[in-house]
C-alpha cells in the first residue's frame, strides 16, 4: 500500500482543460503514475482524486465513503463559515443524494417505481409531442437560432412538468429559479433566496396535490408517504425539488454538447440517420464522451480506506471523477474517438453502486427522442460558429455550453 499524498508535492484541483472537449491532462497522466492521489481544492481543503474506471466504481461503492455534505471533511469547492447558510444550501442534496444507507435506502425506494421502463415508456409519446413543439416554434422563427434556449432547455424542463405534475404556466418561474440555485457564479445570498422562492412554490403544490391529488409523481408520493409515514412535509418538498435540480440542467447539457458531438462527426450521425434503433447506443457513447456530471462522485472517507493500493486517511474527502473514468483507455479503447458503434454500456456518467442516477432512464429517453427528432427535421442544422469557439460551463458543477448558435 502506498501513502501518494506523503510523498508527492500536493497539486491544484481543478485543472483547465486543454480544449473544450477533452478532459484536464492531468486525469491520464494521474491514471497511469497512481488513479489515486491527493489534491488541493479552493476552498484549501484536500481532496483524493480517483482517475481510473475501476478505482471509480471502487469509490462509489464502498460504504465506508460518505455521500453527507454536511461532514467537516466532506470536498466541498468554497468554504462556507455560516452552518446556517450551509444547512440552507445542502437542503435539497440531504433529502437523498447526500444520504448514506440506511436512511438513503428507504428514501430511494419512495422513489424508484416512478422511473421504471414502463414508466418512461407511458411518458414517451408526451416526450416526442414536447420535442416536436419545440422544432415547429425555432423553425417557424426562420434559420437560425440559439439551440439552448429553444430546445435543450425547454425539454427537460417541460419533461419534468410532466413528470412531476407541474403546471406548464410555471416552468419559467422552475427555469430562472433552478438556473441560480444550480449556478455557481451565482452569490450565497442569491442562491439562498432563489432557494427559498422555490421551495415557496413546491410546498403550494404539493399541498395543493394533497388536497387534490393527480396523475403523477408528487400525487402518488405523497399517498405512499401517507401509508409509510416516513416524511414531513418539508423533507417532501424538498425531495420533489432535488428531482428537479438533477434533472433539468444536467439533461439540457447533455442535449447541447451531444448535438455538437454529432455535427462534429457527421460520420458518427450519418450511423444514427441510418438507423433510428442505434438511438441508445448512440446516447450511451455521448454520455460516456461528454461525462458531463465529472465531480458528482464527491465524497468523503469515514475510515481509512485503501483505493487501488493508496491510504486514504478517514475524514478526508475523495472526488471519483466520472470523466477520468470514462476516459480510461483501459475500458474504452482510444476514448477521445465519438464511436456510436463501440458498446458503451459500461460508462459512469450516472455514477454507480446506491446512489446512481435515478432518473437515467427518463435522461436517456429524452436525449434519443430529442437527437432522432431534430436530425430527422432539421437534416440541415450546422453549427454558425466553430464548436472551439463557443463557451464552455468551465466554471459550473455540470459541464455543457451556455449558447449553442445553429443554423439550417
Ligand atoms: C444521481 C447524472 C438526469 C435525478 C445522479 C448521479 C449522476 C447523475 C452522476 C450520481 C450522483 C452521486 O453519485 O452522488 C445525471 C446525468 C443526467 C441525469 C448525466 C442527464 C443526462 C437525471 C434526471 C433525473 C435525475 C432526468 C430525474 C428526473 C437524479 C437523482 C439522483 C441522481 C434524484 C440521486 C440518486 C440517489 O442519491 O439515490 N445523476 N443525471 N437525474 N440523479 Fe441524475
Amino acid at each position: 500500500m502506498t501513502d501518494a499524498g506523503e510523498t508527492t508535492q500536493i497539486k491544484a484541483y481543478p485543472m483547465p482543460r486543454p480544449q473544450p472537449m477533452h478532459p484536464p491532462r492531468e486525469y491520464a497522466e494521474l491514471r497511469q503514475q497512481c488513479p489515486v492521489a491527493r489534491h488541493l481544492l479552493p476552498s484549501g481543503r484536500p481532496v483524493w482524486l480517483v482517475t481510473s474506471h475501476e478505482g471509480v466504481r471502487t469509490v462509489l461503492a464502498d460504504p465506508r465513503i460518505s455521500s453527507d455534505r454536511t461532514h467537516p471533511g466532506f470536498p466541498l469547492p468554497y468554504e462556507v463559515a455560516d452552518p446556517e447558510v450551509l444547512k440552507k444550501l445542502f437542503r435539497f442534496s440531504q433529502s437523498l443524494i447526500g444520504l448514506d444507507p440506511p436512511d438513503h435506502t428507504a428514501r430511494r425506494r419512495l422513489l424508484i417505481s416512478e422511473f421504471t421502463a414502463r414508466r418512461m415508456q407511458a411518458l414517451r409519446p408526451r416526450i416526442e409531442e414536447i420535442v416536436h413543439g419545440r422544432i415547429d416554434e425555432m423553425l417557424a422563427k426562420g434559420s437560425g437560432a440559439d439551440l439552448v434556449q429553444e430546445l435543450a432547455l425547454p425539454v427537460p424542463s417541460l419533461a419534468l412538468s410532466e413528470l412531476l405534475g407541474v403546471p406548464y404556466q410555471d416552468r419559467e418561474f422552475f427555469e430562472s429559479r433552478t438556473k441560480i440555485q444550480i449556478n455557481h457564479n451565482s452569490g450565497l445570498d442569491e442562491r439562498a433566496r432563489a432557494n427559498g422562492e422555490l421551495m415557496s412554490y413546491l410546498d403550494g403544490l404539493v399541498a395543493a396535490k394533497e388536497q387534490e391529488p393527480g396523475d403523477d409523481l408528487v400525487s402518488r408520493l405523497i399517498e405512499k408517504n401517507r401509508e409509510q409515514g416516513q416524511l414531513e412535509h418539508g423533507e417532501l418538498v424538498a425531495l420533489v425539488a432535488l428531482l428537479l435540480i438533477a434533472g433539468y440542467e444536467t439533461t439540457a447539457n447533455m442535449i447541447g454538447l451531444g448535438t455538437i458531438g454529432l455535427l462534429d462527426n457527421p460520420g458518427q450521425l450519418a450511423v444514427l440517420m441510418a438507423d433510428p434503433g442505434t438511438a441508445p447506443q448512440v446516447v450511451d457513447e455521448l454520455l460516456r464522451y461528454f461525462s458531463i456530471s465529472d465531480t458528482a462522485g464527491s465524497r468523503v472517507a469515514l475510515t481509512d480506506v485503501e483505493i487501488c493500493g493508496t491510504r486514504v486517511p478517514a475524514g478526508e474527502g475523495v472526488l471519483a471523477l466520472g470523466l477520468a473514468g470514462n476516459w480510461d483507455p483501459a475500458v474504452f479503447a482510444e476514448p477521445e474517438r465519438i464511436d456510436v458503434r463501440r458498446d458503451a454500456r459500461r460508462h459512469l456518467a450516472f455514477g454507480h453502486g446506491p446512489h446512481q442516477c435515478i432518473g437515467q432512464n427518463m435522461a436517456k429517453m429524452e436525449l434519443e427522442v430529442t437527437f432522432t427528432t431534430l436530425f430527422r427535421r432539421v437534416p440541415s442544422l450546422r453549427l454558425a460558429v466553430p464548436s472551439a469557439q463557443l463557451r464552455y460551463k468551465d466554471d459550473a458543477n455540470t459541464y455543457g455550453v451556455y449558447e449553442l448558435p445553429v443554423e439550417w
